[in-house]
């Protein structure tokens, strides 16, 4: 009797068991030929074999799923990887197939594919491991086994534990990017319709203040099991609940911020264990032009005083003017048609048209009244009197531990009543979406809002935009071929007014089909032409592009954000199959080679040369540290450094790294013979190393030291007729440093019209500049050192 209730009870479990292996169906891998309707998405797709991570169709919006892989016990399903992120399919019809050409494919109801891994073979199986990787492999008893394609090679916005972020690789959430750096730093960027900014780590300190390195090009970074989040730039986190046995993931979330996530077993949700910024307003790009960024207790955008909201149901969108923008035409004085209104402890990152060091609060007022395009200036006193000066106003934030004030231009007459109420009304509109939950003290995150942001930024990743010059490229442009949506370029062209595209007939009538050249370089040939309005323009002919429209579009939508008074001004390109062109700010006094070198002309004064010297730099420093920290020219030299009427330095041809032909595998070797002009190169330019901002600044301190001598420093030559290598001439400007006497050195031509303190910082920052990449200067360090020279230039002593 005993023995017989024990087998029985036996039998019972042995049945159970099986009864509930059939009933959960978990399969953890499948062979060719399998399929899963969306119809059954309550059903997985695959689970892995300790259950830990299930995979399969995922609600995305109504009627709408994505084909996804998440942690089982999370309660709302959050995907920590999807095929289709921001794609969904219909609820009916569509269907995931691992089909017997090998390729596991997402199929919208209509048939069409809009995801696939694109694996083909024979044998192959699909798996869903424990780690949460999604894994096709070949038949183990034929090619031993491996792994043909993986989705940790393709990640979303997630990485799980174990899962590397590496050199190609981007987390990307709407218009937001956790990658790595083209100088091997792991960056928050965002990069929208309008701007594309770098806002962490902090670009307010430099990399090696915010604890980082740039010298390991491994470019790796991964979470541990422990919750140890390390990188290669020397980043290390810990998670709040360091160790073991939790379910972890690290995030980067719609409101532009990354996060580690951990879960909780007893209810499935989940809990922030730490964050990369503590104050959510310090990312970039989540208001809009002309509103301000708050955040109390949760986050919200408001308008600054003088501006509505463009669309009171969407604060996002930012706000626009209420009074007739800046008339630039100077029938009255400034100072009668301008005031300022106040806002404290706000600032705008970014968008200088000018920065002015030791200046008093009046100065900096009046250099903002009297400069046209300057919509607002904020000064902070810091024991030096910092004056910046805004030709566009993003990124505004309002902390109330912030140093300083913005101030904004408005018309004399603006009523400052309306204006406080208008922007007080928009501010606490109730209809208006709150941007994002706050991750205060609850750091609890809901799915709700989640789908909402998928939803709204649905095109989001259209706008990735490639890395300059290496391989770290934008998941997009890789595994798809869409085409910019229309909707998108109208809005683009909205926003930025100017900056257009144009047709190949507008620029060949422009140009008088292409009659008069202005000049010509290694990226095309110059011509001079007049649009439609009278406005004369440069407009150049590329050479040496082989980009499709899309990419070039994509790159342009980059470069043509980019503005600074000491920047050649892009306002339009026109991309039509062989045809590429960029139209150009005109610039009258030509390149500063004919000014230096040339010498049928009058010396360049050294008033002049002394601030040209120091545009370049402003230009450059822009271009490297202010809003697009990751713009390297690639060929500064006097042929690229343009002259206004009034000898103001303009530099062209930035960006055109970005649009050369893209190299092969081996990029730096490619890029060798691409970029750069002899004699202006750095020397790693011909080692196996990552290029990084550095090899400006080495260039830039050639042409300080041409702009110094008058001539170029390729031809120089010894007594006997020898031809001086950089060595040389390093060694000869340390002799100068050491000995104050730079006469020798100076142009003969001005004879002996110069500031000789000027000249002497100028060569010891070009000296600087030559040497070894890791004791270079940066070119902010450079702007602010012949800043701080040029205040004398007010009393000039000269000789
Ligand atoms: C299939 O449907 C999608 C949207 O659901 C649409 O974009 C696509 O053009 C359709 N394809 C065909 C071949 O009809
Ligand atoms: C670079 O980073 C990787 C990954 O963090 C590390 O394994 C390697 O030791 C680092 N190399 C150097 C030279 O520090
Ligand atoms: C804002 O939403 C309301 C209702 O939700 C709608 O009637 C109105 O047209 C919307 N306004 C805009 C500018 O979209
Ligand atoms: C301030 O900066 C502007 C442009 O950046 C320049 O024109 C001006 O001379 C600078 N210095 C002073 C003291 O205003
Ligand atoms: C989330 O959505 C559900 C319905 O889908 C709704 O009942 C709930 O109130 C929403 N929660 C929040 C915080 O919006
Ligand atoms: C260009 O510079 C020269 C001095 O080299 C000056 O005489 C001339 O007027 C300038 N041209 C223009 C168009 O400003």
């Amino acid at each position: 009797m005993l023995l017989k209730s024990t087998s029985l009870g036996l039998l019972v479990s042995l049945l159970s068991f099986l009864l509930c292996s059939s009933a959960s169906a978990a399969q953890h891998t499948l062979p060719a030929g399998s399929s899963l309707s969306v119809e059954d998405h309550a059903r997985p797709f695959l689970v892995s074999p300790d259950a830990t991570f299930s995979c399969g169709f995922l609600e995305a919006g109504e009627n709408a799923f994505s084909f996804s892989v998440w942690y089982t016990d999370s309660a709302d399903k959050t995907a920590v990887w999807t095929a289709n992120p921001g794609a969904p399919v219909n609820g009916r019809g569509s269907r995931i197939s691992f089909g017997r050409d090998g390729a596991l494919a997402l199929a919208d109801a209509n048939g069409t594919v809009v995801w696939a891994s694109k694996t083909s073979g024979g044998g192959l199986s699909v798996s869903l491991l424990d780690s949460g990787n999604l894994v096709i492999v070949s038949d183990p008893s034929s090619s031993g086994g491996s792994t043909v394609w993986q989705s940790f090679d393709w990640p979303t916005d997630t990485l799980v534990p174990s899962q590397q972020l590496t050199k190609v690789t981007t987390l990307v959430s709407g218009y937001f990017n956790l990658y790595f750096d083209n100088d091997n730093v792991l960056r928050l960027r965002y990069d929208g319709p309008d701007i594309s900014s770098i806002y962490w780590p902090s670009p307010d300190y430099s990399v090696f203040q915010d604890g980082r390195t740039i010298y390991n090009s491994s470019r790796t970074g991964v979470l541990d099991d422990d919750g140890v989040f390390l990188s290669s730039d020397n980043l290390r986190v810990d998670a709040a609940d360091l160790g073991p046995g939790v379910k972890r993931r690290l995030t980067i979330d719609p409101d532009g911020n990354v996060r580690i996530y951990s879960l909780d077993a007893s209810t499935g949700g989940w809990t922030v264990t730490w964050a990369a910024m503590a104050q959510p307003c310090s990312a970039h790009g989540l208001c809009g032009q002309n509103a301000i960024c708050e955040y109390q207790p949760s986050l919200r955008c408001s308008c600054a005083p003088g501006y509505e909201m463009v669309d009171r149901n969407d604060s996002r969108k930012g706000c626009r003017p209420l009074f007739a923008v800046t008339n630039c035409s100077p029938a009255a004085a400034p100072a009668q048609r301008f005031r300022f209104v106040e806002v404290p402890y706000t600032d705008f990152y970014g968008y200088d048209a000018g920065f002015n060091q030791s200046v008093t609060f009046e100065h900096c007022k009046k250099l903002c009244l009297e400069m046209c395009s300057c919509v607002a200036f904020s000064y902070r006193l810091q024991g030096y009197g910092f004056c910046y000066l805004k030709d566009e106003l993003f990124n505004g934030y309002t902390s109330p531990n912030f140093p300083g004030t913005i101030h904004l231009k408005v018309p004399i007459d603006f009523d400052d009543a309306s204006a406080q109420s208008v922007s007080k009304g928009l501010a606490c509109n109730p209809s208006g979406p709150d941007i994002v939950q706050g991750p205060a003290d609850t750091f609890q995150t809901t799915k709700n809002s989640s789908t909402k942001w998928s939803y709204l930024f649905a095109f989001a990743t259209v706008l990735g935009v490639l890395d300059i010059i290496f391989i770290t490229t934008s998941l997009w442009f890789l595994s798809s071929k869409q085409s910019i949506p229309s909707s998108l370029e109208a809005g683009y062209r909205m926003v930025t007014g100017q900056f257009r595209r144009f047709t190949y007939r507008e620029l060949k009538d422009a140009t008088g089909n292409f009659k008069e050249e202005l000049g010509r370089g290694g990226s095309g040939v110059v011509y001079r032409g007049v649009l439609d309005g009278g406005k004369v323009v440069a407009v150049k002919k590329l050479t040496n592009v082989a980009r499709g429209d899309e990419e070039f579009w994509a790159e342009m939508t980059v470069i043509g954000r980019i503005n600074h008074i000491n920047l050649v001004r892009i306002w339009g390109f026109c991309s039509q199959g062989k045809h590429k062109l960029l139209v150009y700010e005109y610039v009258e006094n030509e390149s500063l080679d004919k000014h230096l070198f040339d010498t049928d002309r009058k010396p360049l004064p050294w008033r002049e040369r002394y601030r040209i010297a120091l545009g370049t730099a402003r230009g450059l420093a822009y271009l490297h540290h202010e809003c697009l920290e990751w713009v390297i020219h690639c060929d500064v030299k006097p042929e690229n450094i343009l002259l206004t009427r009034e000898f103001e330095a303009k530099i062209a041809d930035f960006g055109l790294a970005k649009l050369s032909k893209r190299a092969g595998a081996d990029d730096s070797l490619e890029l060798s013979h691409m970029r750069g002009t002899t004699g202006y190169m750095a020397p790693e330019w011909a080692l196996n190393v990552p290029i990084n901002a550095k090899v400006d600044v080495y260039s830039y301190g050639v042409v300080l030291l041409e702009i110094v001598m008058g001539s170029r420093v390729s031809d120089q030559t010894t007594a006997a007729g020898e031809r001086l290598d950089m060595p040389q001439i390093a060694q000869a400007l340390r002799r100068v440093g050491a000995t104050r006497d730079v006469v020798p050195l100076v142009d003969g031509r001005l004879e002996g019209q110069f500031n000789p303190r000027q000249a002497l910082e100028m060569v010891r920052i070009s000296l600087s500049c030559i040497e070894e990449r890791s004791n270079r200067p940066t070119m902010d360090d450079i702007a602010q050192v012949l800043a701080a020279c040029d205040d004398e230039d007010e009393h000039p002593a000269y000789k």
